[in-house]
């Protein structure tokens, strides 16, 4: 830290390393693998546990608990207190509060922990009793476990129940596990409460772009799965809508197939250009949706606004007066061919099979260019590979986007982020001569967060793959869990070759941490030699690639350590 700072700069600056500490030491985190066929253990439970009791669910008449807790302390507390907020000595009592009775609850039942609850903050029993019986059964459902027994029933060619597919925190009726997850209709998304909570995702994104740039992006590049619009029933799906500036309209059979223009005077900004790409899986599962998203486009760029408030009908005119046909122009809905799946940028990075950055984007418009929409005439086109649509349309893109839904998988959890999200930017990259500016955002918690990629990519560092805690979960799995180290090196590693967005200082701590100390790295070569050598393999291609320049005691120490295999 220099000594030019003033005081309040000072303060400002402590206030704002408190706040990333809080960010990094709350977020949460999986210690260890789900093992097949066994229920939670005692400490993973309590977590689960007490994220479940952190969200209102009127549908199980449950109470959050850190909402009763501040009540009860009369401690004045909003959402945004609750969740988002993290430097506060009130948020950290209320934490801690509630921590205990679930700990409580875990050890001794409902009525120990209420009876605690009432003695240390004075909630009410009746008040809290709603939530206790929904932790009484979910704690149930994760001691329990059917797993094997359904694997062996559906062998046999047996019924399995069928059961949600969701995140235990989003929809707790995702227990028991082991039952055959169905999926949703897909003309029930976007659901209302998806669209309200898109609106204010959508906004954030557009209001941090806008502090970052002076002015809204030309043209925005956002990526859909399947699993997560299951999950958050279709917040992507919403988002994209809500950035184009209309809402879904329900037919009379209550299908999700019309939309509204939302005017100009309500939105109050110009209606954003979207590019979606998306997965596979989506295509098969929302094939209505894909449909609505092509028809929300082409009725914003024939609505009569002026074209600086209304970028599609600026993009799309533009592209016309050019000498590209109205239904070329306005095609933004990309996914595989037919029948097809994936980038394959993530394995073409596992192999180390490429030489130049701008291949990993150029293989992913290869698999990504095929174009769902209907044209003029009202005829289904059903993936038409079109690679220099894609190209034109990526070439305007300044920012791209993508959604985690998820508590348990993030963005150096598995290779699918950088394959989409790296992969996409880096096409956008090279077509738009400029790197756009990338972010994500969790709609973990009940306020979301929009985070830059790099931001995100340290967060998720300290948060999992240089976290005592994150690792020693890991490596209790021992051969497996040297292997989920590999694997997020591998990812970060990842996010460097699509999008050069890994500080070089993590590098030098991965290293620091498993291999150049040397009882850890005793330890790892026990569990998984195979591992090591690959993770040692990529820390060294990542110097060579030129994203990470160790000094050179630290490179000689691994290339010695790499002649030893
Ligand atoms: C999906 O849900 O669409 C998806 C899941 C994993 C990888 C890629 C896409
Ligand atoms: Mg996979």
């Amino acid at each position: 830290m220099n000594g030019k700072l003033n005081r309040p700069e000072r303060d400002a600056r402590v206030t704002q390393i408190y706040e990333q500490l809080v960010e990094i030491e709350q977020r949460l985190i999986p210690t260890g693998l789900h093992v097949f066929g066994r229920g939670a253990e005692l400490e993973e439970k309590a977590d689960l546990l007490r994220m479940v009791a952190s969200f209102d669910r009127p549908e199980h008449g449950a109470r959050a608990l850190p909402k009763l807790v501040a009540e009860a302390l009369g401690i004045e507390a909003g959402d945004e207190m609750l969740t988002t907020s993290p430097a506060n000595e009130s948020r950290e009592l209320i934490d801690k509060i509630v921590a205990e009775a679930v700990t409580k609850f875990c050890k001794g039942g409902s009525e120990a922990a209420a009876n605690f609850l009432s003695t240390r903050a004075g909630v009410k029993a009746e008040d809290c009793a709603g939530t206790f019986e929904l932790l009484t059964k979910v704690s149930e459902q994760l001691d329990s476990n059917h797993e094997i027994e359904s694997l062996r029933r559906a062998l046999r060619g047996e019924y399995i129940e069928p059961g949600p597919g969701a995140d235990i925190v989003q929809n707790p009726l995702v227990l028991p596990t082991g039952r055959n997850t169905h999926a949703v209709n897909p003309y029930s998304v976007p659901s209302p409460t998806a669209f309200d909570r898109a609106k204010e995702t959508a906004d954030a994104l557009l209001r941090r772009y806008l502090d970052e740039h002076g002015r809204y992006p030309r043209a925005l590049a956002l990526v859909l799965w399947g699993l997560d619009n299951i999950k958050t029933q279709g917040e992507g799906v919403a988002q994209a809508l809500w950035l184009l500036g209309v809402k879904p309209v329900r037919d009379a059979l209550n299908r999700a197939t019309e939309l509204e223009v939302i005017p100009l005077a309500e939105l109050k900004r110009p209606r954003m250009d979207v590019v979606m790409t998306v997965s596979g899986i989506f295509r098969d599962l929302f094939t209505p949706t894909m449909a609505l998203l092509d028809k929300a486009v082409r009725l914003v760029a024939t609505l009569d606004e002026p074209r600086e408030m209304n970028y599609v009908r600026r993009n799309v005119s533009q592209a016309v007066e050019g000498d590209c046909s109205f239904d070329d122009a306005v095609t933004r809905v990309f996914s595989n061919a037919p029948g097809n799946y994936g980038t394959n940028v993530n394995f073409m990075v596992m192999q180390s099979a490429w030489e130049d950055e701008s291949s990993l984007g150029d293989l992913f418009v290869t698999r990504k260019c095929f174009a769902y929409t209907r044209d003029s005439k009202g005829r289904t086109v059903e993936g038409r590979e079109a690679p220099q649509l894609m190209g034109d349309a990526l070439g305007r893109v300044e920012a791209t986007y993508q959604n985690i839904d998820s508590f348990e998988v993030g963005i150096t959890d598995v290779d699918h982020y950088f394959e989409y999200l790296g992969g996409i930017s880096k096409a956008v990259e090279t077509r738009a001569q400029s790197r756009p500016a990338i972010y994500l955002s969790d709609s973990l918690s009940q306020q979301t967060k929009i985070r830059s990629l790099e931001e995100t990519v340290r967060l998720e560092t300290r948060a999992k793959t240089l976290n005592p805690k994150w690792y020693e979960g890991m490596l209790k799995h021992g051969f497996r869990g040297v292997a989920e180290i590999e694997n997020h090196v591998m990812n970060t590693f990842g996010w460097s070759a699509t999008a050069n967005a890994v500080d070089p200082w993590i590098y030098t701590e991965i290293s620091k941490t498993f291999l150049l100390d040397e009882q850890m790295l005793e330890r790892l070569l026990e569990l998984n030699q195979y591992s090591v050598q690959s993770l040692l393999k990529r820390l060294l291609e990542a110097h060579d690639r030129g994203y990470w320049n160790p000094d050179e005691e630290v490179l000689e120490t691994l290339r010695h350590l790499a002649s030893t295999f």
